[in-house]
């Protein structure tokens, strides 16, 4: 395993660790520094284009954003998420995930699921592809609104079993999406990988979250978002001060001019 994933798996029992999102250079670049890990999640299909799901983020899209968000990143280890349809066996699966690795440069990808992509997961990382998985709510696979997982004998065998087999399998960690906080606890004690949780207690051995909801950049009401600064506040002051300047004809002065 690449010594960066290696490290990155070496971070589980010491801190807590920190992921965020990213989907181009500019925010990359000023988050890098804090984290350990930085995602280029489809979830830049409801951010920045308004889809109604994960779905309509095709692969083409990931890599565009990806190919930005690695220009700033130098610290953190870079995973890339694959979007829907572009896992459907293992041979698309392994074409894609290659293309990816080879374009946008990352450490890394991620997929949703257990015991139903396993075959492709254990492909990929026979192939020498860094893998995190995801287990509990699968955005790409759920329709209507999140609820958390694991709370029926059910819910809890499969995630259980499939936290087993994505450790088995090779995954460096595991993503636990809305998995109830008893159950997080007891995932997260019984593999040797890290578990990285969202909406899914201080638990799991890290949290990610969305970088554009924690900055207050967008107006998510799900449960586990947490503003931690008025981003908003901040650029539309700048940009008034801007236009005050444009208006009153104050800019651009000679030190702005050519
Ligand atoms: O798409 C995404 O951003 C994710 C989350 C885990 C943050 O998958």
């Amino acid at each position: 395993m690449l010594s960066k994933v290696k490290n990155f798996k070496s971070k589980k029992n010491k801190s807590k660790i920190v992921c965020l999102t990213a989907y181009s250079k500019n925010i990359a670049k000023i988050i890098d520094k804090h984290t350990d890990l930085i995602l280029v999640g489809d979830s830049l299909g409801s951010v920045l284009y308004n889809f109604k799901s994960t779905r309509s983020v095709t692969l083409d899209m990931i890599i565009r954003h990806s190919i930005s968000a690695r220009q700033g990143i130098t610290n953190s280890l870079m995973v890339v998420d694959m979007p829907y349809n572009s896992y459907n066996n293992p041979t698309q699966a392994l074409k894609n995930c290659k293309k990816v690795m080879k374009l946008t440069k990352c450490d890394g990808v991620k997929l949703e699921g257990g015991l139903k992509i396993i075959k492709i997961i254990k492909l990929l990382i026979k192939h020498r592809i860094p893998v995190m998985g995801h287990l509990g709510i699968l955005p790409q696979f759920t329709k209507g609104k999140f609820k958390s997982k694991g709370k029926s004998t059910k819910e809890k065998k499969e995630i259980i079993r499939d936290s087993k087999l994505l450790e088995d399998a090779g995954v460096f960690s595991i993503v636990l999406e809305c998995v109830e906080k008893k159950l997080a606890k007891e995932i997260t004690n019984s593999i040797n990988i890290p578990t990285i949780g969202i909406g899914s207690s201080n638990n799991c051995d890290g949290q990610v979250l969305v970088t554009d909801d924690i900055l207050g950049l967008t107006d998510s009401k799900i449960k586990f978002v947490k503003k931690f600064i008025d981003t908003k506040k901040a650029i539309s002051s700048g940009v008034k001060k801007f236009k005050k300047e444009v208006k009153s004809k104050k800019y651009p002065t000679k030190r702005y001019s050519y």
